[in-house]
């Protein structure tokens, strides 16, 4: 668990980029494009423990010192689908961890960070939080988490939302704890619905149009699975738009493929139609691109899918100032094979 390798996932194998709902049946339909040799592996998993765990958790806890409130919060969460969600969280997350971690319904252990609580799902509410000698207990002796959402999103290397929806139709973002965030703020999220959520996403249009759809499928008939993927001029988890300063999306910086990074966020939805919501995780996955494209088929579809991005795409994914020059590296990568 805590020394296996983070996995490899390529979604620009498939030779396009596109914005759509890409979703997989989790455990019912494999994904493509998995591991090394990029194979169809079906997986079941929420929650992904690897050997990247501390890297997260020391992120995770920087950002929480730093400003909690511009990355968590909550916006007319009802008790029924806090407690839904959070308790398929504690379940899943300790069950996902081989031992790492434990869930007896009233106190959450984890015996790698060494610290454990009793939690109160439906309210939300977290008591008598312990800590004992761990290999990772450094990294968050001096954090407070401040309820059971928050304690149990700093357990896990994915980040946590929940959206709920009005029995009469509407759906809005209940809950943030989004402590990676690819350049944008949690805050600017929470309490909007799925069409407000994605407006800013070049060519949402078609798939804000199926919104209703979208939701619905979410909440009564997933868990699913999907993937969205970029390239990162760094390796840094949280990428929220006032956090400190880093190369990517930094107009400064220049192509360089010792710099690049593939990210890719694995997200899970999982449905709770008697609470009417739905918990939505995001794990990302940086790994370096000179590694993920050593195979040139590999570098020739990842040129492909960069190619089928419209201007206005390029321009949201951050890419104008670094496509160019990535093309060419890659084009050249290509030739060479
Ligand atoms: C059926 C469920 C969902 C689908 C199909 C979906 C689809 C997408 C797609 C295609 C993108 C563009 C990805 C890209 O950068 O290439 C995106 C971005 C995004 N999604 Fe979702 N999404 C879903 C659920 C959610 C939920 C529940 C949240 C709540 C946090 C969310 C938050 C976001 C955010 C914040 C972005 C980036 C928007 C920005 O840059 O401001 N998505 N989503």
């Amino acid at each position: 668990m805590l020394t296996s390798p983070p996995k490899l996932y390529r979604p620009f194998l498939s030779g396009r980029y596109t914005v759509s709902a890409g979703l997989y049946r989790l455990g019912v339909q494999a994904v493509p494009w998995v591991g090394p040799d990029a194979s169809s592996v079906l997986e079941g998993h929420t929650f992904a423990l690897d050997r990247e765990s501390p890297r997260f958790v020391a992120s995770k806890a920087a950002a929480h010192r730093r400003a909690l409130h511009e990355y968590a919060g909550e916006a007319g969460l009802t008790p029924e689908l806090r407690e839904a969600a959070l308790s398929f969280v504690a379940r899943t997350l300790a069950r996902e961890s081989g031992g790492v971690m434990t869930w007896d319904g009233r106190t959450f252990t984890n015996h790698a960070l060494g610290w454990s609580a009793d939690l109160g799902l439906r309210w939300g509410r977290l008591k008598d939080l312990r800590r004992f000698n761990a290999p990772l207990a450094p990294l968050i002796a001096d954090l407070t988490p401040v309820n059971a959402l928050d304690f149990l999103g700093l357990n896990a290397q994915e980040d946590l939302a929940i959206i709920a929806r009005h029995p009469d139709g509407g759906d809005w973002l209940a809950a943030v704890h989004v402590l990676s965030p690819q350049h944008w703020d949690p805050r600017d999220k929470l309490g909007r619905d799925f069409v407000a959520v994605h407006e800013p996403v070049a060519g949402s249009g078609p798939m804000n149009a199926t919104a209703a759809r979208l939701v619905d499928a979410v909440i009564s008939r997933g868990p699913f699975v999907r993937f969205a993927w970029g390239v990162a001029m760094s390796d840094r988890l949280d990428h929220h738009p006032v956090a400190p300063l880093d190369p990517d999306r930094n107009p400064d910086t220049h192509f360089d493929p010792e710099r690049a990074f593939l990210r890719v966020e694995r997200q899970t939805l999982t449905g709770f139609p008697e609470a009417h919501g739905a918990l939505f995780t995001i794990r990302p996955y940086i790994s370096p691109l000179p590694e993920v494209v050593a195979d040139p088929a590999h570098a020739r579809l990842l040129a492909a899918a960069l190619r089928t991005m419209t201007p206005g795409q390029v321009a949201y994914k951050g890419l104008v100032p670094l496509l160019p020059d990535l093309l060419a590296w890659l084009d050249g990568l290509d030739s060479d094979g």
